[in-house]
């Protein structure tokens, strides 16, 4: 077989360590705050079950049939109507296609936009998933500094100034992952203006929005977008569950048509049986009331974690504390390096992911990311106090070895 024969995209490709290292974690003694694994005790299983013989027994011709590309029109009149709600957006179901996942709104938006050699803006750090997708289209990742307020927009513009083919700009605003951290008005309405001055598309992913702890909403970027620059981006898979693969991506009725080429190319469609479903249920119960359930539990599994971090960490470890979402943020004495603590860590079973592999172009090897929505208090309480003890053996280590001084 010509192994030397793939496509040159296939060189920047390389195994993504979030999944390699969740094979590691399969095993059930290990404490693992490595994946972005909603808490399937909250999936509305009996509920699905009651829907899963309506939708065959109402529709079930329909339901395991083909379908049109755009996604079920009652489907996505609800999507419009629900961010119009929720994010003062004013779409229709027009400006909705369906996606398998929001990770397939990434690619196609990726594909749409995306020219070998084209600078893509992202936070620093941002979601690997996405740096993946992008990857595969060949472009230059600039990334941004980001703080607690959003990315640092002084700088954007400079890197703009002197960047020749700004083309993307990928963020994701609401508790962010890895960091857990969500933009400011501000920071949102300055990245706005910066995208119409540079004529940039923004993707706004949005997965973790709805999972609020605390605090008020902060308004959509695309609902500060007044020239149909944003693409939204949506899913189903953290307020409901992921194995439906139910996403969406929202955007002007300009753009919509052109990734619907793209994904007749690239599945012709997302499920017409999940689809149904998730219409169903959605027509049956409230998934507002879903949510409040999961936020519920979240909240207190971040505080958990919170506490646990504060008692357990030596002084010198920084951490955010998240108003939403599913992750924390960890950054340790710059000396110390979060892949060589994940191989002890797991000696003691507990897992989490290096804050590395979250910056396209490397680095930052002193960062970590920590997940609380997968693990009961219990398991958080011990996890936590396994890498504080971990931490400060393997920082006495490095004090005592001859090399550090
Ligand atoms: C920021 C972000 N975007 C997109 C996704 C993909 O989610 P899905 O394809 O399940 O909608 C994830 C999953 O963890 C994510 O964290």
């Amino acid at each position: 077989m010509a192994f030397s024969r793939f496509a040159k995209r296939m060189d920047q490709l390389k195994a993504s360590e979030i999944r390699e290292i969740l094979k590691l974690t399969e095993r059930p003694e290990v404490i693992s705050f490595a994946g972005g694994l909603p808490d399937p005790e909250l999936f509305p299983i009996r509920e699905l079950q009651l829907i899963a013989v309506k939708v065959l027994e109402e529709h079930g011709k329909e339901a395991l049939q083909y379908a049109t590309t755009e996604g079920y029109r009652p489907l996505r009149d609800k999507i419009a109507l629900r961010m119009n709600r929720t994010l003062g957006t004013a779409w229709t179901a027009d400006n909705i296609l369906i996606t398998s996942g929001s990770q397939q709104g990434i690619d196609l938006a990726g594909k749409a936009f995306l020219d070998e050699g084209d600078v893509i803006f992202c936070e620093s750090p941002s979601y690997l998933g996405a740096i993946q997708a992008f990857r595969a289209y060949g472009p230059e990742f600039v990334e941004v500094p980001t703080d607690h307020e959003g990315m640092d927009i002084v700088q954007l513009r400079e890197l703009l100034q002197t960047t020749q083919r700004a083309k993307l700009i990928y963020v994701i605003p609401d508790f962010q992952n890895p960091t857990g951290r969500s933009w400011t008005l501000a920071r949102r309405q300055e990245l706005i203006k910066l995208a119409n001055e540079f004529d940039l598309v923004i993707i706004e992913d949005n997965p973790y929005g709805e999972l609020r702890f605390e605090g008020e909403p902060i308004p959509s970027l695309q609902s500060l977008d007044t020239e149909g620059r944003v693409l939204h981006l949506g899913t189903f898979s953290k307020t409901f569950c992921p194995g439906l693969r139910m996403g969406w991506t929202a955007a002007d009725s300009a753009i919509i048509p052109k990734l619907v080429l793209l994904k007749q190319g690239a599945d012709l469609q997302a499920s017409t049986i999940s689809q149904r479903q998730l219409d169903a249920y959605l027509e049956t119960y409230d998934l507002g009331e879903q949510i409040v359930k999961i936020v519920e539990v979240y909240r207190k599994r971040r505080d958990t974690m919170m506490e646990a971090l504060r008692r357990e960490m030596p002084a010198d470890v920084r951490f955010n504390i998240p108003s939403g979402g599913l992750f924390t943020w960890l950054e340790l004495a710059p000396e110390l390096n979060a892949r060589d603590l994940l191989v002890r860590c797991l000696d003691h079973n507990v897992a989490f992911v290096p804050g590395g592999s979250f910056y396209p172009n490397g680095g930052h090897e002193n960062t970590l990311r920590l997940n609380y929505s997968n693990m009961t208090e219990e398991r958080i309480i011990e996890g936590i106090a396994r890498l504080g003890k971990v931490l400060r053996e393997y920082t006495a280590e490095l004090q005592a070895s001859p090399l550090s001084i």
